[in-house]
């Protein structure tokens, strides 16, 4: 394992203000970019020939980004598990965009049974060519990584090396149930977005698709928890709105599985989690996407969001089919036991059971989030 040579000791430029902190955004840049010009290079090697214009900048480009990398760390090494890249033992972060590139990238070394892939100084635009023409090469069969090894030693590539698949074969069980958990999340994730974006336009809602992607996201907790509960680490942050509720939904869920409640209570659950912040479709985007600190008036009018939730919730068509105990949800998910947060009630009152599930899953969510 390689440590961080030089962990990010000179200021960077940020690529994502308010997001990236401050101790990794050097390599956290800089390894999102190695892949994203890894990717272009393989795609554009698969579809010209060398001396295209296309493939040359896309490896002038890997090149650039190599040894801006390798300016600061000693080597690289970049590793996948599952769904994560990791550059030098760095996580990097994934937002929507580069869940795809990673994916790409990540399943092309997986042909070829390889888990690593490491870049030490000194390597050169055709190593790089070589390494990558294997990469797009068909497997063996037979021993996929041990043919890659060897036709690899064949080539004069000295600075880059691969690594086995810590995993040993791909379960293909696994590899299905991450493709359903993936498209319950983005189904309901649209979902969120059309009811929210509705809501704000003055539409009507109808309750039959949100109902539908309540129910996946509960069949995918109730038999595939880590691959949709592991979707959550996804960020996008233009989406944050979105994907927060879809999280809130799932984490609550979750903590109702937990806590032992049935599948229809779950469905139940679901739904009002996946509503829980709708009442913010009333408030002015301004004030829901600001970032800097809230003004007293801000925060006041903000906290009107659970009470908006609850009435606009009677707007919704199909009311007779949303249940109390959702709306409720919305109503709650700030208050506390000790009657603290709000809205504040005129009588002492106990948020409920599903209120306050869904109170710890959105502070969970929120504490998780890195959002300024
Ligand atoms: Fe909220
Ligand atoms: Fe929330």
């Amino acid at each position: 394992m390689t440590a961080h040579a030089t962990p990010a000791a000179q200021p960077e430029p940020r690529a994502h203000p308010g997001v990236v902190s401050a101790d990794d955004r050097g390599l956290q840049r800089r390894g999102r970019d190695l892949l994203f010009a890894v990717a272009t290079a393989l795609r554009s090697l698969q579809l010209y020939p060398l001396e295209n214009q296309t493939v040359v900048s896309a490896l002038a480009e890997l090149d650039a980004v190599t040894q801006d990398l390798l300016s600061v760390e000693e080597q690289i090494t970049v590793r996948f598990v599952g769904d994560f890249f990791f550059v030098n033992d760095l996580r990097l972060r994934v937002d929507l965009q580069s869940y795809a590139t990673y994916g790409t990238v990540g399943r092309a070394l997986s042909r070829h049974g390889i888990g690593e892939l490491e870049v030490f100084r000194g390597a050169t635009v055709p190593e790089w060519t070589a390494l990558l023409a294997l990469v797009n090469a068909d497997p063996d069969p037979e021993d996929r990584f041990g043919a890659f090894l060897e036709r690899l030693g064949r080539t004069a590539v000295l600075h880059l090396a691969v690594g086995a698949d810590r995993e040993s074969e791909p379960d293909l069980r696994d590899e299905e149930s991450r493709r359903m958990a993936k498209r319950a999340y983005a189904q309901t994730v649209a979902v969120a977005r059309e009811v929210m974006g509705g809501m704000r336009m003055g539409k009507g809602v109808s309750m039959r698709p949100v109902k539908r992607a309540v129910q996946s996201i509960v069949d995918q907790v109730l038999s595939n928890e880590t691959s949709i509960v592991g979707l959550t680490t996804l960020r996008d942050y233009d989406e944050y709105t979105f994907t927060h509720s879809v999280n809130v939904c799932i984490f609550s869920v979750a903590l109702g599985k937990k806590l032992g409640l049935h599948k229809h209570q779950l469905y139940e659950l679901g739904l009002g989690a996946l509503l829980h912040d709708v009442g913010k479709a009333r408030m002015p985007l301004d004030l829901i996407n600001k970032s800097g600190p809230l003004t007293q008036e801000e925060f006041r009018v903000l906290q009107e969001h659970p009470t908006e939730g609850l009435l606009s919730m009677f707007d919704m068509r199909g009311l007779a089919e949303l249940p109390l105990r959702a709306m409720l949800m919305a109503y709650e998910h700030h208050m506390k036991v000790d009657q603290t947060g709000y809205p504040v009630s005129a009588r002492p009152r106990d948020p409920t059971l599903f209120g306050r599930i869904v109170a710890v899953a959105d502070a969970f969510d929120a504490a998780t989030t890195k959002r300024s």
